[in-house]
């Protein structure tokens, strides 16, 4: 696979109101890859996001979101390479819109349709759908959802733009165990059929991780304690550091666990 180059923070810091919230931040992801963003509540994860998907400027260092330098770049142009799926953008979306027309929205970068869209579009829409198990209730209220298939209906909208990135902010927080596992599925199923499709999967709970997720960069108040190959960042060592207690890590079926020992 040829490797792009999707994003690349390069001494990234930020200071929201004089707090150092991220400090000399570096890494960067090429396309196929699936990092997960790894860290205690206040780490600084979602600010990452909201740098890469244009909500805030860097105060310090340079972030690069394939070839085109942010703040340079238009943010409409941007967003149509990179999506965004959080539970933020779930609160903004309009109870009694249907399912189909939620996602068709996605490719005007909108949170609701204001008119009828080309056929082409819809006929994505209902693929998409297809592709993550949404089949049946693309006709369906947002409102008459379960808050895991609202979920999928998110990745559903960000991918109307065949973005070249794909990011999500704990997108299972408000998922009980069952949902959380069909959602999962869903993410996998992505993976597969979009091997050039880079994903960023930010958590602070390391057994929602999905297996194909080989990348982390772990944070710690805002700095970085390891990046790379998931099985060298994401160890008992280095999580015990992370959390300040003492905890191992296991590995199942591709899936990390941690036991508090
Ligand atoms: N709008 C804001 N105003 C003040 N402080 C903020 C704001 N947004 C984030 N912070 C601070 O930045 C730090 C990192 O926040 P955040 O990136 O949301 O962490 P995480 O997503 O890892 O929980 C936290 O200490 C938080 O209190
Ligand atoms: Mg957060």
């Amino acid at each position: 696979m040829k490797q792009t180059t999707v994003l690349e923070f390069s001494h990234v810091s930020e200071d929201i109101q004089n707090n150092r919230v991220l400090s000399d931040i570096s890494f960067k992801i090429h396309s196929g890859e699936r990092w997960t963003i790894v860290g205690p509540n206040g780490s600084g994860k979602t600010t990452i996001l909201k740098i890469i998907n244009g909500y805030l400027r860097p105060s310090e260092g340079k972030v690069t979101v394939l070839g085109g330098v942010l703040g340079d770049t238009s943010l409409p142009e941007m967003r149509k390479k990179s999506g965004f799926v959080s539970s933020y953008l779930d609160n903004l979306l309009v109870s009694d819109d249907n399912v189909l027309d939620v996602v068709v929205s996605g490719r005007y970068g909108a949170t609701r349709l204001w008119g009828v869209p080309p056929l082409g579009d819809v006929r994505k829409g209902r693929k998409i759908l297809r592709e993550l198990g949404c089949i049946g209730f693309e006709g369906r209220m947002l409102s008459e959802l379960s808050q895991g298939e609202r979920q999928k209906v998110l990745i559903g909208r960000s991918l109307m733009v065949d973005p070249s990135l794909l990011t999500f902010d704990e997108p299972c927080a408000p998922l009980d165990l069952g949902s959380r596992e069909s959602f999962l599925k869903g993410i996998e199923t992505i993976a597969e059929d979009r091997r050039e499709l880079a994903m960023i999967y930010v958590t602070h709970r390391i057994d929602e991780i999905p297996a194909c997720f080989t990348k982390a960069l772990l944070l710690h108040k805002g700095t970085t304690l390891a990046q790379g190959d998931i099985e060298k960042v994401i160890t008992s060592k280095n999580l015990s550091a992370c959390y300040g207690i003492k905890v191992e890590v296991k590995r199942w079926r591709g899936r990390l666990y941690p036991l508090v020992i």
